[in-house]
Formats: C-alpha cells, structure tokens, sequence
C-alpha cells in the first residue's frame, strides 16, 4: 500500500480527537498484512490520566476485532516535530505488532519512516519470562 494513503486515513481520523485538555490532535492508522487499516485518535479526559493515545486506540479497535499481525502504523498531527509514539505505546506496539514500520508524519507533509526497533532499542518482552 502506498503510504500516503494510511497517512491519509490517520489525517482523516485526527479530526475525531478528543483533545479539549492538551489542544494535541493526535491520528494513527494500522495496517494489516490483509491490506485492513484500523484508525485511532487520541481520547482525553478530565483526571488527565486516563487518556490514550492515538496509537492506542488503533491498535485496541484492531486486536479486538481478532486482527493479530501488523505491517506499519502512520502517526500524523500538526505542528513542525511530528509526534513520536509514548513508551506505554512503544511497548504495546512492540508486544502486538514486533518490529513494524513506523510512518511519522505532519500535515505540513514532513515524513519520516522508521522501524519500531530503532526508537525502542533493547524492550522487554516475552522472551524474558
Ligand atoms: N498523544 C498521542 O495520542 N500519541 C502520541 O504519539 C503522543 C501523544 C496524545 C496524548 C494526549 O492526548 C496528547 O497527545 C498530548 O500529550
């Protein structure tokens, strides 16, 4: 899949986020082997704690619908850094989608694609246990 076009699944559904604290509009998208995208975006709520994170979101709305391989995620928002994955997501995405690309982009049209592996070098996982 070209990957403008999960990243325009991720920019479409960066529109849905429930920012109303931070003002950080946060869109994921999740690709399956299959070729299915499954969509996030940040929810946020009023103890602050609570809230997930795009990236989340995507990747809960995927396992529960019994999708259990990954090919890449593209996290978009705006401003000049595109955002990079939080540990708790680094971590989730390790443990349920292994090595996978990972898609940073912007509305401004910055792109930069990485392996989960480089931004999450030496993780704990199920090979320790
Ligand atoms: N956020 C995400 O959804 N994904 C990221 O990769 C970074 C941060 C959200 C969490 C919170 O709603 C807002 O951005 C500010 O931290």
């Amino acid at each position: 899949m070209n990957p403008e076009e999960l990243i325009a699944r991720a920019v479409q559904v960066r529109e849905n986020a429930c920012a109303n604290y931070s003002h950080y509009k946060v869109g994921a998208a999740l690709l399956t082997p299959g070729g299915k995208i499954y969509t996030g975006c940040n929810i946020e709520n009023a103890t602050y704690g609570l809230t997930v994170c795009a990236e989340r979101v995507a990747l809960w709305k995927a396992l529960s619908e019994g999708e259990r391989k990954f090919t890449q995620i593209a996290i978009v928002t705006s401003g000049e850094s595109p955002a990079s994955p939080c540990g708790a997501c680094r971590q989730l995405l390790w443990e349920y989608c292994g090595d996978i690309e990972v898609i940073l982009a912007n509305l401004q049209g910055f792109r930069k694609t990485l392996r989960l592996s480089e931004i999450f070098p030496r993780p704990f996982d199920q090979s320790f246990l």
